[in-house]
């Protein structure tokens, strides 16, 4: 058995969303944007050399495996990374979600997140994630995280954590806002199509732009993002929550006016929405809903209102009930000898 580099970093769900790029080759979003780091959806990622001639990727639990020669969004990023830091061994990576892949959950932030990590670590022969850091500062992981995909440089912190855009794609940066235990938040998480979606994220920021109501959006972020990180610092779910809800009902709109239009919701999940407000207003429950880029809805609150929306989702939503998450305090990185499914 050799010695394997071990990283299990978690998904993140933005409350001031990232859609649209300035510049794509350098991962520069047209905003700043804003999210919690979640614990219960993970990806861990176990990285070791190899002396193939190619990487080799495999996804444990399902069995499927690819090489260099099916070209993935993986090997890509391990050899921007091998190039980048001059490392020219190859690396054996295998890899698994806390979460089923084809739920919909979004799993580039932390696929790309643990990727970036574990394959570092392994060249480094870092033994936990201060160690790494010393050799790779948190602003250089993010760098290079974000050219596997922009949502995962805010995975590699805990709690809420803002990606500031910067006055340019260098002076990009990450910052965490508060720590994880700055508040009880749950994210009940839904899901309600197990499709795949037909346009990816990476796709549809590039159509974001073309939406007519697109430069409004981007002239009010600013402030909004001020309004949620406050309400946030000041623990007041009722000032947050309505935010949260009409950033997710933007960014969809933007994606609905976007030339050719992108609908990412299903009408179940319209339903549910509506289903929410209601029992938000009947019950006197404070639980809000975002969206990413897909059909899953993330329901956030206080703890203290999860027992009573967790019986009227059992009621009404049983089939649809997916994961429940909360705030997490970001990756870990380890070395063990064997890969431990846990
Ligand atoms: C809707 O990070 O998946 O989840 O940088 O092209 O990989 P790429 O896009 P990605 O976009 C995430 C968009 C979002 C909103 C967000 O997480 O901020």
């Amino acid at each position: 058995m050799s010695p394997k580099c071990r990283v299990r970093a978690p998904s993140n769900i933005a409350l001031v969303k990232y859609w649209g790029k300035r510049d794509a080759s350098t991962a520069w979003p047209t905003n700043s944007s804003l999210s919690m780091t979640l614990s219960t959806a993970f990806t861990e990622t176990w990285a070791e050399p190899t002396k193939a001639r190619e990487h080799e990727i495999s996804f444990v639990r399902t069995n499927h495996a690819t090489t260099s020669q099916a070209p993935s969004r993986a090997i890509k990023h391990l050899d921007f990374l091998s190039r980048e830091c001059g490392f020219s061994t190859k690396l054996k990576i295998s890899t698994r979600n806390s979460f089923p892949m084809a739920s919909g959950i979004a799993s580039s932030a932390s696929g790309l997140c643990a990727l970036t990590l574990a394959a570092l670590g392994a060249w480094t022969h870092s033994s936990n994630l201060a160690e790494l850091v010393k050799t790779f500062p948190i602003d250089k992981l993010a760098r290079f995280t974000r050219m596997g995909s922009g949502s995962a440089c805010r995975s590699l912190l805990g709690g809420l954590v803002q990606w500031h855009v910067g006055e340019s794609s260098d002076d990009q940066r990450v910052e965490q806002i508060t720590p994880a235990h700055h508040w009880d938040i749950f994210d009940q998480i839904m899901i309600f199509s197990n499709e795949h979606k037909t346009v990816s994220s990476s796709e549809g920021h590039l159509l974001a732009a073309s939406s007519p109501m697109f430069a409004a959006r981007v002239a009010g972020l600013k402030e909004k993002l001020a309004l949620v990180t406050n309400a946030w610092r000041e623990r007041n779910f009722s000032l947050l929550g309505p935010l949260i809800e009409q950033e997710a009902l933007e960014m969809h709109a933007i994606m609905m006016t976007s030339t050719p239009p992108v609908n990412y919701i299903a009408p179940k999940a319209w339903e549910f929405l509506t289903w929410l407000r209601e029992v938000r207003a009947t019950h006197g429950i404070q639980a809000f809903f975002t969206l990413d880029a897909g059909t899953n809805v993330h329901v956030l609150g206080e703890r203290k209102y999860l027992e009573v929306l967790t019986k009227l989702l059992r009621n009404d939503w049983e089939q649809n009930i997916f994961m429940l998450d909360e705030i997490g305090s970001g990756p870990t990185l380890d070395v063990c000898e064997e890969i431990d499914l846990g």
